[in-house]
């Protein structure tokens, strides 16, 4: 039996320069010597340093499992030394995610976006890891459903006999913790009445029905739900395989050339457009966005992993890009409006709750009914309980 192989790819904000904009290169070199340290002692067999806006993605190849302690210690130990650099050059929000004071065997719950999956290495093995800057864990929903359930983007789930049984979709409902498996194309409509709501319900992961391998695996945590109070956007990342019985490289991409509208961009609290770019374009600048999304492809060999290219560099994705730009002027005239800000509801993990509370005791009662002062009163029974 093959080594089974795992990519582990784990994700912080230690620190943004300038703002929340982009990170500095001290702390993708300061992560790369870490790693190569860890590369030496055959910790890990391979790795590589990216980021995308002020987050700072580990991409790491190992024998270990997923959720490994060690894996897991490792990052922890990076992203806590990059903490040290950013506070040295007095970063901004330095240390961000790192939302516990010291690790405690695994990163899940801890702050940083986890991605991981563990995989029997094909004989040819091309993966693509996006990494998204100023939006949430759920932006993916819409583009794993596309890759791995919409005929009209993924040709070979027609076209194809390895792909055309489907694939099953791992989804959690992020507020009860709990999951669901469904199964595509015969439980679409249903997986569709949970996705459809990304800020609740976020695919987790994606398996071929042919071979039962996994596809996709995203990252789901959620900051605010961990820190019980708004500490800036969860910033997920994802991995998918591609080619045989999953989607072809152009299939995966495929999605991102439609700009769906995410939550995020300034203050986590607006809906904008998520821009696929370049690496050296991952830098949002316009009102803190618009939100960004690179695509990091790679062919792994025994571990290796041999890349990446930049696939967002590409002038076949001119045209998403000015679409958000349009998209972006249009939902930016609205300012502090809906449905560019966020509904009431998903403000509640933002600091406008603050802002209300002070008001509070200004509301008066209207014909003699009792109205409650209490912030949480606006907001749906749902949420507020
Ligand atoms: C959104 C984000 C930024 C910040 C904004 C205010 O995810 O990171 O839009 O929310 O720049 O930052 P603070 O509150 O740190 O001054
Ligand atoms: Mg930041
Ligand atoms: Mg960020």
């Amino acid at each position: 039996m093959a080594a089974e192989l795992t990519i582990s790819c784990i994700k912080a904000d230690v620190g943004g320069f300038v703002g929340h904009s982009a990170i500095h290169p001290a702390l993708k070199d300061e992560a790369g010597r870490q790693l190569e340290i860890a590369r030496r002692r055959g910790m890990v067999i391979d790795f590589h340093v990216t980021a995308c806006g002020d987050d700072l993605g580990l991409l790491m190849t190992h024998r270990l499992g997923i959720d490994n302690h060690e894996v897991h210690r490792l990052a922890w130990d990076v992203f806590d030394i990059c903490t040290r650099v950013a506070k040295e050059l007095k970063l901004y929000g330095a240390g961000q995610d790192l939302l516990k004071d010291a690790f405690s065997g695994n990163v899940r719950g801890m702050g940083p976006g986890i991605a991981e999956m563990t995989i029997v290495e094909r004989p040819s093995e091309p993966i693509i890891v996006f990494f998204a800057d100023k939006t949430s864990a759920g932006a993916w929903n819409l583009p794993l459903f596309r890759m791995f359930a919409d005929p009209f983007n993924t040709a070979g789930l027609v076209i194809s006999p390895a792909m055309h049984d489907g694939f099953r979709f791992r989804v959690l409902d992020v507020r009860k913790g709990t999951t669901i498996t469904l199964s595509t194309p015969e439980e679409m409509y249903d997986l569709l009445v949970f996705i459809g709501a990304p800020g609740r319900y976020v695919v987790e992961s994606v398996t071929a029905k042919s071979t039962g391998a996994i596809g996709a695996v995203s990252s789901t945590q959620r900051l605010a739900l961990i820190a019980g109070r708004y500490v800036g956007k969860d910033d997920p990342v994802c991995i998918v395989r591609a080619q045989g019985e999953f989607p072809a490289v152009g299939e995966v991409l495929e999605p991102f050339t439609m700009p769906h509208i995410v939550e995020g961009w300034m203050r986590g609290s607006h809906y904008g457009p998520l821009m696929p770019c370049r690496v050296g374009d991952a830098h949002p600048g316009r009102f803190d966005g618009p939100p960004r999304v690179i695509a990091l492809g790679f062919q792994i060999a025994e571990g290796q992993l041999i890349g990446p290219r930049d696939m967002f560099d590409d002038p076949s994705f001119d045209e998403a890009r000015h679409l958000c730009n349009v998209i972006a002027d249009h939902l930016r005239r609205h300012g502090p409006f809906e449905p560019h800000r966020l509904p009431m509801e998903e403000m509640e993990y933002t600091t406008l709750p603050e802002v209300m509370k002070k008001l509070a005791d200004r509301w008066q009662p209207v014909n003699g009914h009792a109205v409650s002062g209490e912030v949480v009163e606006t907001l749906p029974a749902s949420v507020a309980s």
